[in-house]
Parts: C-alpha cells; sequence; structure tokens
C-alpha cells in the first residue's frame, strides 16, 4: 500500500484515538470479546475509518475499539482482512502498516487453528514461536518503500521471546495450560487436505491457520515487537475421523474466549 494512503488513515487516527495506546491487538475469529471487556472502550466501525478494508466472514464483525486494560491503553481490532477473501497482500497487511505508522511498538495478534500436534486438544491455546509460510506470496513483495522497512528484513526472531516468555510466565501464575509451537499460514479458504497435514506436520508444524502472517511479516518490517496466540478450535484434517465445519471453529472459540480473555489481559497487565 501506497506510504501516502497509509499516511492518511494514521492522521485520522491520531486525531480520532486519543494518546497513542501502548498496545494493539489483532482479533480472530470468534475472540472479538476481548474488545467488550476493555475498561473506558469506545469503537469505531472500520466502514468509517478511511481506506480501512472490511471484513464479510461470519465471526468478524469490523471495528476498532480503543480503551484500558489497567492502566494499559489497547487498541483492539475485532475482525481482520484475510487473503482467501481475495483481498491483495496489501490489504489484508493495511490495518499492520497504520499500527506501525501510528507508532504502536507491541502488536499481539491471535487467531483460530487447527491442531496438528496429535498431543494438542481442541481447545487448546498456543503461543506462537515461529512460523511457516505456506500462503504462496509474501506481504513484501513489490517495491519497497524504505520509510517502512528493509528491502530483506531478517525474519529470525518474528515472534520476540521476551514476549513469549511473559505468556509463558503469565499462564503459568494462571494455572493455564499453554501449549508453544510452529504455525503455518495456508492461502485457504478450503480447509487442508489429510496428506497436506501429514506433509506440514513432518516438516515441523504444530497448527494451521489463514491468516497471522502476512501481519507478522509487516510488522516485523516496521520494528514492531509481536506475539502471536492460537486458539486451537479443531484438530486439523485427518487427525481425527470428522469433517472440519467452520461451525466448530466458533463454537471452540466461543467455548474458551473466558481462558484466552484472561491471558490476554494478563499479559498485557504485565508489558
Ligand atoms: N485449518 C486452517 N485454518 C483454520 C483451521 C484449520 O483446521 N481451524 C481454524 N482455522
Amino acid at each position: 500500500m501506497d506510504y501516502e494512503t497509509i499516511a492518511e488513515t494514521t492522521a485520522f487516527l491520531q486525531a480520532t484515538l486519543g494518546p497513542l495506546p501502548d498496545v494493539a491487538v489483532i482479533l480472530g475469529s470468534g475472540l472479538g470479546d476481548f474488545a467488550e471487556g476493555l475498561a473506558d472502550a469506545t469503537s469505531w466501525p472500520y466502514d468509517t475509518v478511511p481506506h480501512w478494508p472490511t471484513s464479510a466472514v461470519v465471526g468478524h464483525a469490523g471495528r476498532m475499539v480503543v480503551g484500558r486494560v489497567g492502566d494499559r491503553r489497547v487498541l483492539a481490532l475485532s475482525g481482520r482482512s484475510h487473503f482467501y477473501e481475495g483481498h491483495s497482500m496489501d490489504r489484508t497487511t493495511f490495518a499492520t502498516r497504520v499500527l506501525g505508522h501510528l507508532g504502536i511498538k507491541v502488536l499481539i495478534v491471535t487467531n483460530a487453528a487447527g491442531g496438528i500436534n496429535r498431543r494438542f486438544s481442541s481447545g487448546a491455546l498456543m503461543i506462537i514461536d515461529d512460523h511457516l509460510n505456506f500462503m504462496g506470496t509474501n506481504p513484501l513483495v513489490g517495491a519497497n518503500d524504505a520509510r517502512f522497512g528493509p528491502r530483506f528484513p531478517d525474519m529470525s526472531e518474528v515472534y520476540s521471546a521476551r514476549l513469549r516468555g511473559l505468556a509463558g510466565d503469565v499462564a503459568q501464575e494462571m494455572g493455564l495450560a499453554l501449549e508453544r509451537g510452529v504455525y503455518v499460514a495456508v492461502h485457504g479458504p478450503s480447509y487442508e487436505t489429510p496428506a497436506e497435514i501429514r506433509a506440514f506436520r513432518a516438516l515441523g508444524a504444530d497448527a494451521v491457520g489463514m491468516s497471522t502472517v502476512p501481519e507478522a511479516i509487516v510488522a516485523r518490517h516496521m520494528g514492531l515487537e509481536v506475539l502471536g496466540l492460537s486458539c486451537i478450535t479443531n484438530m486439523a484434517a485427518g487427525v481425527l475421523p470428522q469433517p472440519l465445519v467452520h461451525d466448530e471453529v466458533m463454537a471452540t472459540a466461543r467455548r474458551v474466549r473466558g481462558g484466552f480473555i484472561a491471558l490476554l489481559e494478563g499479559i498485557i497487565g504485565r508489558l
């Protein structure tokens, strides 16, 4: 996305949101409730923000909310643009570009994912340690604008070791089981075949989903510190003798949202 468009949206938000939030959270499928719990919250539907892409997927509301967790100011994005909707990579990562341009330092990206690791079970929460990009493209393809970041950004620590450690500590103190592993991003929107899941397992993946990686790459391009959290909403194709349905994804996300929100709030309180 060109610099001027990003700058226009950023200027709108600077005039609208008030002081710069300490952290931004991108909320995955069925996890939008986190935004409801923010103290002193104000929200803006995406279609009131200049150039902001809207999402039509069931389970993705489409609004930004500013509020507080304790004394931390939080910007929550409830609803995201997915590559599988037909958005370009530029549109898919537009929100992240604006967050970076605003000056947000810490980005928490959440998603619903299928469990590849057989030790996982549906409803588990996972810290993303690293990712495999199987989307078939990269959000940084094309001319590089050095005002955003370098042509060849380092990806050796996409998901901050500091924040992963903090998330683990917070979960342990809460007595909340937290898995960790590698997230493989696919294009979608069809779910994977059992053969694809076996291949991803052999490659070292623990969970699979259709988001997060474009945002994480763009965030690192701009130097943000990133934490990725997956909610394992279902076991991936072929792991269990049953078909995958989006309703199960949404139902599991609803079932575990209490623990998920408590974890997020605990992490933000300790940033
Ligand atoms: N595969 C891909 N994306 C997903 C899945 C899955 O099994 N579950 C939730 N998002």
